[in-house]
Protein backbone atom coordinates (compact mmCIF):
# COMPACT_ATOMS: atom_id res chain seq x y z
CA UNK A 1 0.00 0.00 0.00
CA UNK A 2 1.00 3.83 -0.82
CA UNK A 3 -0.05 5.64 1.57
CA UNK A 4 -0.89 9.27 2.74
CA UNK A 5 -0.92 11.02 5.92
CA UNK A 6 -2.35 14.43 6.53
CA UNK A 7 -2.96 16.19 9.31
CA UNK A 8 -6.01 18.57 9.81
CA UNK A 9 -6.49 21.14 12.31
CA UNK A 10 -9.78 19.32 14.32
CA UNK A 11 -11.10 16.27 15.26
CA UNK A 12 -12.34 14.54 11.65
CA UNK A 13 -16.22 14.53 11.80
CA UNK A 14 -17.30 12.77 8.47
CA UNK A 15 -15.38 12.02 5.01
CA UNK A 16 -16.80 11.27 1.92
CA UNK A 17 -15.40 10.45 -1.51
CA UNK A 18 -17.30 12.30 -4.95
CA UNK A 19 -19.17 9.54 -7.38
CA UNK A 20 -15.79 9.34 -9.14
CA UNK A 21 -13.35 9.22 -6.27
CA UNK A 22 -11.25 12.19 -7.68
CA UNK A 23 -12.24 14.51 -4.68
CA UNK A 24 -12.84 13.94 -0.85
CA UNK A 25 -14.14 15.93 1.45
CA UNK A 26 -13.85 16.61 5.36
CA UNK A 27 -15.32 17.66 7.77
CA UNK A 28 -14.82 18.52 11.23
CA UNK A 29 -15.52 19.64 15.21
CA UNK A 30 -14.28 23.24 14.16
CA UNK A 31 -17.31 23.62 11.05
CA UNK A 32 -14.89 23.32 8.72
CA UNK A 33 -14.79 21.58 5.37
CA UNK A 34 -11.71 20.49 3.72
CA UNK A 35 -11.77 19.19 0.14
CA UNK A 36 -8.92 17.02 -1.38
CA UNK A 37 -7.85 16.35 -4.99
CA UNK A 38 -6.13 13.62 -6.81
CA UNK A 39 -3.43 14.32 -8.42
CA UNK A 40 -2.90 13.65 -12.35
CA UNK A 41 -1.60 10.93 -13.88
CA UNK A 42 2.28 12.45 -14.73
CA UNK A 43 4.48 10.89 -17.28
CA UNK A 44 7.91 11.78 -15.15
CA UNK A 45 6.25 10.46 -11.93
CA UNK A 46 4.23 7.14 -12.91
CA UNK A 47 4.09 6.42 -8.88
CA UNK A 48 3.11 9.58 -7.97
CA UNK A 49 -0.52 8.88 -9.44
CA UNK A 50 -2.89 8.79 -6.59
CA UNK A 51 -1.88 11.36 -3.98
CA UNK A 52 -4.49 13.64 -2.62
CA UNK A 53 -3.74 17.56 -2.54
CA UNK A 54 -5.40 20.38 -0.30
CA UNK A 55 -7.76 21.74 -2.91
CA UNK A 56 -10.12 23.89 -0.99
CA UNK A 57 -11.07 25.01 2.36
CA UNK A 58 -13.89 26.90 3.68
CA UNK A 59 -15.67 27.41 7.21
CA UNK A 60 -19.09 25.69 6.55
CA UNK A 61 -20.94 26.02 9.75
CA UNK A 62 -20.44 28.51 12.96
CA UNK A 63 -21.37 27.94 16.27
CA UNK A 64 -24.79 29.06 16.91
CA UNK A 65 -27.01 30.05 20.20
CA UNK A 66 -30.69 29.16 19.86
CA UNK A 67 -32.09 31.85 22.88
CA UNK A 68 -35.45 29.96 22.91
CA UNK A 69 -33.90 26.77 24.26
CA UNK A 70 -30.89 28.37 25.52
CA UNK A 71 -29.10 25.75 23.96
CA UNK A 72 -25.84 25.77 22.42
CA UNK A 73 -25.45 24.66 18.90
CA UNK A 74 -22.01 23.22 17.27
CA UNK A 75 -20.59 24.32 14.38
CA UNK A 76 -19.39 20.27 14.08
CA UNK A 77 -20.17 18.98 10.70
CA UNK A 78 -22.09 15.66 10.90
CA UNK A 79 -22.01 14.57 7.51
CA UNK A 80 -20.94 15.63 3.95
CA UNK A 81 -22.41 14.31 0.56
CA UNK A 82 -21.72 14.80 -2.66
CA UNK A 83 -24.45 15.51 -5.43
CA UNK A 84 -22.90 14.41 -9.31
CA UNK A 85 -21.52 16.86 -11.29
CA UNK A 86 -23.52 18.43 -13.45
CA UNK A 87 -21.39 21.52 -14.82
CA UNK A 88 -18.05 23.01 -13.95
CA UNK A 89 -18.60 23.50 -10.32
CA UNK A 90 -18.76 21.03 -7.61
CA UNK A 91 -21.89 21.23 -4.69
CA UNK A 92 -21.87 19.20 -1.57
CA UNK A 93 -24.35 19.31 1.16
CA UNK A 94 -22.93 20.07 4.68
CA UNK A 95 -25.12 19.49 7.85
CA UNK A 96 -24.40 19.97 11.40
CA UNK A 97 -26.95 19.58 14.42
CA UNK A 98 -29.98 21.86 12.75
CA UNK A 99 -29.09 23.22 9.54
CA UNK A 100 -28.09 21.89 6.22
CA UNK A 101 -26.05 24.25 3.85
CA UNK A 102 -25.47 23.70 0.14
CA UNK A 103 -22.15 24.62 -1.01
CA UNK A 104 -20.70 25.24 -4.22
CA UNK A 105 -17.14 25.07 -4.82
CA UNK A 106 -15.84 26.08 -8.18
CA UNK A 107 -12.43 27.71 -9.71
CA UNK A 108 -11.91 30.97 -10.83
CA UNK A 109 -8.33 31.74 -13.27
CA UNK A 110 -9.66 35.17 -15.00
CA UNK A 111 -11.06 38.33 -13.38
CA UNK A 112 -12.84 41.04 -15.13
CA UNK A 113 -10.92 44.55 -15.37
CA UNK A 114 -11.88 47.84 -16.97
CA UNK A 115 -15.11 48.94 -14.88
CA UNK A 116 -16.73 52.01 -15.25
CA UNK A 117 -17.67 53.10 -12.47
CA UNK A 118 -15.39 51.38 -10.12
CA UNK A 119 -11.52 51.25 -10.21
CA UNK A 120 -9.31 48.46 -9.51
CA UNK A 121 -9.63 47.98 -5.96
CA UNK A 122 -13.35 48.28 -5.97
CA UNK A 123 -13.67 51.69 -4.94
CA UNK A 124 -16.35 53.63 -6.50
CA UNK A 125 -15.22 56.25 -9.13
CA UNK A 126 -16.21 60.04 -9.56
CA UNK A 127 -19.33 60.17 -12.01
CA UNK A 128 -18.22 63.88 -13.03
CA UNK A 129 -14.69 62.33 -14.21
CA UNK A 130 -15.78 59.16 -16.25
CA UNK A 131 -15.70 60.88 -20.15
CA UNK A 132 -15.75 57.75 -21.80
CA UNK A 133 -16.86 54.05 -21.54
CA UNK A 134 -14.51 51.01 -20.93
CA UNK A 135 -15.10 47.48 -22.55
CA UNK A 136 -14.33 45.45 -19.41
CA UNK A 137 -11.77 42.63 -20.28
CA UNK A 138 -10.94 39.30 -18.34
CA UNK A 139 -7.29 38.55 -17.47
CA UNK A 140 -5.63 35.71 -16.34
CA UNK A 141 -4.82 35.19 -12.47
CA UNK A 142 -4.03 32.76 -10.17
CA UNK A 143 -6.34 29.91 -10.05
CA UNK A 144 -8.42 30.46 -6.89
CA UNK A 145 -10.97 28.05 -5.77
CA UNK A 146 -14.00 29.83 -4.09
CA UNK A 147 -16.77 28.11 -1.75
CA UNK A 148 -20.15 29.71 -2.03
CA UNK A 149 -22.99 28.40 0.37
CA UNK A 150 -25.96 28.37 -2.70
CA UNK A 151 -29.00 27.34 0.10
CA UNK A 152 -29.48 27.36 3.98
CA UNK A 153 -32.12 24.61 4.96
CA UNK A 154 -33.00 25.83 8.44
CA UNK A 155 -35.14 25.62 10.99
CA UNK A 156 -36.69 21.91 10.45
CA UNK A 157 -35.27 19.92 12.81
CA UNK A 158 -36.07 19.89 16.69
CA UNK A 159 -33.80 17.22 17.35
CA UNK A 160 -29.77 16.20 15.72
CA UNK A 161 -29.52 15.89 12.51
CA UNK A 162 -27.55 12.58 11.95
CA UNK A 163 -28.07 11.96 8.38
CA UNK A 164 -28.52 13.45 5.13
CA UNK A 165 -29.02 11.26 1.73
CA UNK A 166 -29.43 12.48 -1.82
CA UNK A 167 -31.85 11.22 -3.73
CA UNK A 168 -31.34 9.08 -7.20
CA UNK A 169 -33.41 11.81 -8.69
CA UNK A 170 -30.82 14.71 -7.75
CA UNK A 171 -33.96 16.60 -7.09
CA UNK A 172 -34.53 16.27 -3.68
CA UNK A 173 -32.47 15.16 -0.30
CA UNK A 174 -34.04 13.43 3.10
CA UNK A 175 -32.11 14.67 6.69
CA UNK A 176 -33.14 12.48 9.48
CA UNK A 177 -33.25 13.67 12.89
CA UNK A 178 -33.92 11.32 16.57
CA UNK A 179 -37.78 11.51 15.54
CA UNK A 180 -37.91 12.52 12.55
CA UNK A 181 -37.16 12.57 8.41
CA UNK A 182 -37.85 15.08 6.10
CA UNK A 183 -37.53 15.59 2.64
CA UNK A 184 -36.46 18.60 0.57
CA UNK A 185 -36.23 19.76 -2.78
CA UNK A 186 -32.62 21.84 -3.82
CA UNK A 187 -34.32 24.47 -5.08
CA UNK A 188 -36.89 25.39 -1.96
CA UNK A 189 -35.53 26.29 1.65
CA UNK A 190 -38.24 27.74 3.26
CA UNK A 191 -40.65 24.50 3.28
CA UNK A 192 -39.72 20.41 3.49
CA UNK A 193 -42.16 17.40 3.96
CA UNK A 194 -42.25 15.26 6.43
CA UNK A 195 -42.00 11.56 5.57
CA UNK A 196 -41.61 9.96 9.38
CA UNK A 197 -42.25 11.09 12.38
CA UNK A 198 -41.94 8.23 15.29
CA UNK A 199 -42.44 11.05 18.04
CA UNK A 200 -45.04 9.79 20.49
CA UNK A 201 -47.72 12.09 22.04
CA UNK A 202 -46.47 11.54 25.21
CA UNK A 203 -42.41 11.54 25.14
CA UNK A 204 -41.99 9.57 28.28
CA UNK A 205 -42.99 6.87 25.96
CA UNK A 206 -40.44 7.14 23.81
CA UNK A 207 -38.50 3.71 23.21
CA UNK A 208 -36.77 4.34 20.19
CA UNK A 209 -35.16 6.75 18.20
CA UNK A 210 -34.13 6.92 14.59
CA UNK A 211 -30.25 6.58 14.49
CA UNK A 212 -29.34 6.73 10.22
CA UNK A 213 -30.94 6.81 6.68
CA UNK A 214 -30.59 6.35 3.42
CA UNK A 215 -32.21 6.56 -0.13
CA UNK A 216 -31.93 3.57 -2.12
CA UNK A 217 -29.39 4.06 -4.98
CA UNK A 218 -31.52 3.61 -7.83
CA UNK A 219 -35.35 3.72 -6.73
CA UNK A 220 -35.95 7.35 -6.15
CA UNK A 221 -39.75 6.82 -4.02
CA UNK A 222 -37.40 3.80 -1.62
CA UNK A 223 -35.16 4.49 1.55
CA UNK A 224 -34.22 2.77 5.06
CA UNK A 225 -33.63 4.23 8.09
CA UNK A 226 -32.18 2.24 11.36
CA UNK A 227 -32.96 2.32 14.87
CA UNK A 228 -31.65 2.19 18.55
CA UNK A 229 -33.42 -0.90 18.48
CA UNK A 230 -31.39 -2.32 16.02
CA UNK A 231 -34.43 -3.06 13.91
CA UNK A 232 -34.09 -1.25 10.08
CA UNK A 233 -37.04 -0.37 8.02
CA UNK A 234 -37.56 0.23 4.89
CA UNK A 235 -40.53 2.50 3.51
CA UNK A 236 -42.06 3.43 -0.06
CA UNK A 237 -43.05 6.99 -0.90
CA UNK A 238 -45.42 5.70 -3.37
CA UNK A 239 -47.28 4.39 -0.59
CA UNK A 240 -48.42 7.37 1.38
CA UNK A 241 -46.88 10.61 1.49
CA UNK A 242 -46.15 10.03 5.39
CA UNK A 243 -44.06 7.14 5.38
CA UNK A 244 -45.37 6.18 9.45
CA UNK A 245 -46.16 2.53 7.79
CA UNK A 246 -43.15 0.74 6.42
CA UNK A 247 -43.04 -1.72 3.83
CA UNK A 248 -40.24 -4.07 5.15
CA UNK A 249 -39.15 -4.89 8.42
CA UNK A 250 -35.57 -5.88 9.24
CA UNK A 251 -34.87 -7.78 12.49
CA UNK A 252 -33.21 -10.54 13.98
CA UNK A 253 -34.43 -11.99 16.97
CA UNK A 254 -31.87 -11.96 19.92
CA UNK A 255 -30.54 -14.95 21.36
CA UNK A 256 -31.38 -15.04 24.70
CA UNK A 257 -28.33 -17.08 26.23
CA UNK A 258 -26.46 -13.44 25.61
CA UNK A 259 -29.24 -11.30 26.83
CA UNK A 260 -27.70 -9.05 29.41
CA UNK A 261 -27.82 -5.36 30.86
CA UNK A 262 -26.07 -4.09 27.56
CA UNK A 263 -28.13 -5.89 25.01
CA UNK A 264 -30.21 -3.15 23.70
CA UNK A 265 -27.20 -0.65 23.94
CA UNK A 266 -24.95 -2.79 21.39
CA UNK A 267 -28.02 -3.78 19.51
CA UNK A 268 -28.32 -0.13 18.57
CA UNK A 269 -27.33 0.07 15.06
CA UNK A 270 -25.31 3.24 14.50
CA UNK A 271 -25.15 3.20 10.43
CA UNK A 272 -27.13 1.65 7.64
CA UNK A 273 -25.36 1.64 4.09
CA UNK A 274 -27.32 0.19 0.90
CA UNK A 275 -24.91 -1.60 -1.40
CA UNK A 276 -24.13 -0.09 -5.02
CA UNK A 277 -26.21 -2.83 -6.40
CA UNK A 278 -28.96 -2.04 -4.07
CA UNK A 279 -29.56 -5.36 -3.54
CA UNK A 280 -28.18 -5.45 -0.06
CA UNK A 281 -28.29 -3.25 3.03
CA UNK A 282 -25.54 -3.08 5.64
CA UNK A 283 -25.65 -2.07 9.52
CA UNK A 284 -23.19 -1.70 12.22
CA UNK A 285 -24.08 -1.98 15.67
CA UNK A 286 -21.62 -2.01 18.36
CA UNK A 287 -20.02 -5.53 17.99
CA UNK A 288 -21.02 -6.34 14.24
CA UNK A 289 -21.79 -5.59 10.77
CA UNK A 290 -24.16 -7.71 9.04
CA UNK A 291 -25.66 -7.63 5.68
CA UNK A 292 -29.06 -8.20 4.91
CA UNK A 293 -30.78 -9.00 2.03
CA UNK A 294 -33.43 -6.83 0.96
CA UNK A 295 -35.45 -10.14 -0.14
CA UNK A 296 -35.13 -11.27 3.69
CA UNK A 297 -36.60 -9.50 6.91
CA UNK A 298 -36.10 -12.36 9.31
CA UNK A 299 -32.55 -12.44 9.62
CA UNK A 300 -29.26 -11.12 8.41
CA UNK A 301 -27.53 -13.17 5.58
CA UNK A 302 -23.84 -12.30 6.47
CA UNK A 303 -23.04 -11.36 10.20
CA UNK A 304 -18.85 -10.03 11.21
CA UNK A 305 -17.58 -10.07 14.31
CA UNK A 306 -15.65 -6.25 14.40
CA UNK A 307 -14.47 -7.08 18.21
CA UNK A 308 -15.79 -9.92 19.54
CA UNK A 309 -12.87 -9.68 22.76
CA UNK A 310 -15.27 -6.66 23.57
CA UNK A 311 -17.93 -8.70 24.76
CA UNK A 312 -16.13 -9.20 28.26
CA UNK A 313 -15.54 -5.94 28.68
CA UNK A 314 -19.07 -4.08 28.26
CA UNK A 315 -18.83 -2.48 31.86
CA UNK A 316 -16.27 -0.69 31.51
CA UNK A 317 -17.00 0.71 27.78
CA UNK A 318 -20.01 1.87 29.79
CA UNK A 319 -18.56 3.40 32.77
CA UNK A 320 -16.52 5.32 30.29
CA UNK A 321 -18.97 6.12 27.70
CA UNK A 322 -17.28 4.18 24.62
CA UNK A 323 -20.28 1.59 24.43
CA UNK A 324 -22.11 5.28 22.81
CA UNK A 325 -19.69 5.30 20.22
CA UNK A 326 -21.01 5.54 16.61
CA UNK A 327 -19.49 3.78 14.01
CA UNK A 328 -19.83 3.52 10.40
CA UNK A 329 -19.26 1.06 7.79
CA UNK A 330 -18.25 1.26 4.00
CA UNK A 331 -18.68 -0.92 1.19
CA UNK A 332 -15.93 -1.52 -1.58
CA UNK A 333 -16.79 -0.18 -4.75
CA UNK A 334 -18.18 -3.90 -6.23
CA UNK A 335 -19.72 -4.91 -2.51
CA UNK A 336 -17.58 -7.56 -2.02
CA UNK A 337 -15.43 -6.11 0.83
CA UNK A 338 -16.95 -4.39 3.64
CA UNK A 339 -14.88 -1.80 5.93
CA UNK A 340 -15.55 -0.55 9.63
CA UNK A 341 -13.63 1.23 12.63
CA UNK A 342 -12.38 -0.58 16.03
CA UNK A 343 -10.91 0.61 18.81
CA UNK A 344 -6.54 1.59 19.27
CA UNK A 345 -7.10 3.29 15.62
CA UNK A 346 -7.76 -0.20 14.08
CA UNK A 347 -10.27 -0.90 11.10
CA UNK A 348 -11.64 -4.18 10.02
CA UNK A 349 -11.98 -5.60 6.69
CA UNK A 350 -14.34 -8.40 5.82
CA UNK A 351 -14.50 -10.05 2.53
CA UNK A 352 -17.31 -11.38 2.26
CA UNK A 353 -16.68 -13.82 -0.86
CA UNK A 354 -13.49 -15.48 0.57
CA UNK A 355 -14.56 -14.79 4.36
CA UNK A 356 -11.31 -13.60 4.93
CA UNK A 357 -11.04 -10.77 7.63
CA UNK A 358 -7.96 -8.18 8.94
CA UNK A 359 -7.39 -6.04 11.30
CA UNK A 360 -4.85 -2.68 10.03
CA UNK A 361 -3.88 -0.11 12.40
CA UNK A 362 -3.84 3.63 11.01
CA UNK A 363 -0.47 5.01 12.51
CA UNK A 364 1.97 7.38 11.60
CA UNK A 365 4.33 4.46 11.72
CA UNK A 366 2.42 3.25 8.86
CA UNK A 367 2.23 5.96 6.70
CA UNK A 368 5.46 6.58 5.08
CA UNK A 369 5.27 6.45 1.77
CA UNK A 370 5.22 2.72 0.17
CA UNK A 371 5.28 1.52 3.64
CA UNK A 372 3.00 -2.42 3.86
CA UNK A 373 -0.18 -2.29 6.17
CA UNK A 374 0.76 -5.27 8.39
CA UNK A 375 -1.91 -6.74 9.41
CA UNK A 376 -2.35 -6.65 13.64
CA UNK A 377 -4.26 -9.08 16.16
CA UNK A 378 -5.93 -8.51 19.24
CA UNK A 379 -5.18 -11.70 21.66
CA UNK A 380 -7.48 -12.54 24.33
CA UNK A 381 -6.16 -14.34 27.57
CA UNK A 382 -2.64 -15.21 28.77
CA UNK A 383 -0.45 -16.29 26.15
CA UNK A 384 0.56 -13.31 23.84
CA UNK A 385 3.10 -13.67 20.71
CA UNK A 386 4.87 -11.27 19.46
CA UNK A 387 3.10 -8.86 17.39
CA UNK A 388 0.08 -9.75 18.71
CA UNK A 389 -1.66 -7.04 21.10
CA UNK A 390 -3.34 -7.80 24.60
CA UNK A 391 -7.19 -6.77 25.08
CA UNK A 392 -5.88 -4.86 27.94
CA UNK A 393 -3.35 -2.54 26.33
CA UNK A 394 -5.54 -1.44 23.36
CA UNK A 395 -6.30 2.39 24.00
CA UNK A 396 -10.21 3.63 23.62
CA UNK A 397 -9.46 7.17 23.23
CA UNK A 398 -7.98 6.11 19.64
CA UNK A 399 -11.11 5.21 17.87
CA UNK A 400 -11.94 5.23 13.72
CA UNK A 401 -15.23 6.21 13.30
CA UNK A 402 -14.87 7.27 10.09
CA UNK A 403 -14.14 5.85 6.71
CA UNK A 404 -14.63 5.96 2.89
CA UNK A 405 -13.85 4.17 0.11
CA UNK A 406 -13.15 5.41 -3.24
CA UNK A 407 -16.17 4.21 -5.27
CA UNK A 408 -14.10 2.29 -8.08
CA UNK A 409 -10.77 1.36 -6.75
CA UNK A 410 -9.03 0.54 -3.89
CA UNK A 411 -8.01 3.55 -2.12
CA UNK A 412 -9.68 3.68 1.44
CA UNK A 413 -9.51 7.18 3.73
CA UNK A 414 -9.90 6.42 7.51
CA UNK A 415 -10.13 9.33 9.80
CA UNK A 416 -7.89 8.79 13.04
CA UNK A 417 -9.53 11.71 15.47
CA UNK A 418 -7.40 14.51 13.76
CA UNK A 419 -5.77 12.69 11.06
CA UNK A 420 -6.63 11.67 7.92
CA UNK A 421 -4.75 8.66 6.32
CA UNK A 422 -5.18 7.66 2.51
CA UNK A 423 -4.30 4.03 1.54
CA UNK A 424 -4.23 2.63 -1.35
CA UNK A 425 -2.97 -0.04 -3.44
CA UNK A 426 0.54 0.00 -4.80
CA UNK A 427 1.03 0.63 -8.36
CA UNK A 428 2.53 -1.97 -10.20
C1 LIG B 1 -15.66 14.15 -8.96
O1 LIG B 1 -14.67 15.15 -8.99
C2 LIG B 1 -13.91 15.28 -10.18
C3 LIG B 1 -12.97 16.45 -10.00
O2 LIG B 1 -11.67 16.15 -9.78
C4 LIG B 1 -14.81 15.52 -11.37
O3 LIG B 1 -14.05 15.54 -12.57
C5 LIG B 1 -15.89 14.48 -11.45
O4 LIG B 1 -16.78 14.81 -12.48
C6 LIG B 1 -16.63 14.37 -10.12
N1 LIG B 1 -17.57 13.27 -10.26
C7 LIG B 1 -18.87 13.40 -10.13
C8 LIG B 1 -19.69 12.21 -10.51
O5 LIG B 1 -19.39 14.39 -9.68
C1 LIG C 1 -41.51 29.89 0.03
O1 LIG C 1 -40.97 30.97 -0.69
C2 LIG C 1 -41.59 31.18 -1.94
C3 LIG C 1 -40.84 32.25 -2.69
O2 LIG C 1 -40.42 33.27 -1.85
C4 LIG C 1 -43.05 31.55 -1.74
O3 LIG C 1 -43.70 31.72 -2.99
C5 LIG C 1 -43.73 30.42 -0.97
O4 LIG C 1 -45.06 30.77 -0.68
C6 LIG C 1 -42.99 30.13 0.33
N1 LIG C 1 -43.55 28.94 0.94
C7 LIG C 1 -43.82 28.89 2.22
C8 LIG C 1 -44.42 27.59 2.71
O5 LIG C 1 -43.60 29.78 3.01
C1 LIG D 1 -23.72 -14.63 21.48
O1 LIG D 1 -22.44 -14.51 22.06
C2 LIG D 1 -21.39 -15.20 21.39
C3 LIG D 1 -20.10 -14.96 22.11
O2 LIG D 1 -20.24 -15.00 23.48
C4 LIG D 1 -21.28 -14.72 19.96
O3 LIG D 1 -20.31 -15.45 19.27
C5 LIG D 1 -22.62 -14.85 19.27
O4 LIG D 1 -22.53 -14.29 17.98
C6 LIG D 1 -23.69 -14.11 20.05
N1 LIG D 1 -24.97 -14.30 19.42
C7 LIG D 1 -25.66 -13.29 18.94
C8 LIG D 1 -26.96 -13.65 18.28
O5 LIG D 1 -25.30 -12.15 19.02
C1 LIG E 1 -13.31 -4.67 -3.90
O1 LIG E 1 -12.38 -5.49 -3.21
C2 LIG E 1 -11.88 -6.58 -3.94
C3 LIG E 1 -10.97 -7.35 -3.01
O2 LIG E 1 -9.96 -6.53 -2.48
C4 LIG E 1 -11.12 -6.12 -5.16
O3 LIG E 1 -10.70 -7.22 -5.90
C5 LIG E 1 -12.05 -5.24 -5.98
O4 LIG E 1 -11.30 -4.69 -7.03
C6 LIG E 1 -12.62 -4.13 -5.13
N1 LIG E 1 -13.52 -3.38 -5.95
C7 LIG E 1 -13.41 -2.09 -6.11
C8 LIG E 1 -14.31 -1.50 -7.13
O5 LIG E 1 -12.62 -1.40 -5.47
Amino acid sequence: HLTVILTASDIISTVEFNHTGELLATGDKGGRVVIFQREQESKNQPHRRGEYNVYSTFQSHEPEFDYLKSLEIEEKINKIRWLPQQNAAYFLLSTNDKTVKLWKVSERDKRPEGYNLKDEDGRLRDPSMITMLRVPVLRPMDLMVEATPRRVFANAHTYHINSISVNSDYETYMSADDLRINLWNFEITNQSFNIVDIKPANMEELTEVITAAEFHPHHCNTFVYSSSKGTIRLCDMRASALCDRHSKFFEEPEDPSNRSFFSEIISSISDVKFSHSGRYIMTRDYLTVKVWDLNMENRPIETYQVHDYLRSKLCSLYENDCIFDKFECVWNGSDSVIMTGSYNNFFRMFDRNTKRDVTLEASRENSKPRAILKPRKVCVGGKRRKDEISVDSLDFSKKILHTAWHPSENIIAVAATNNLYIFQDKVN
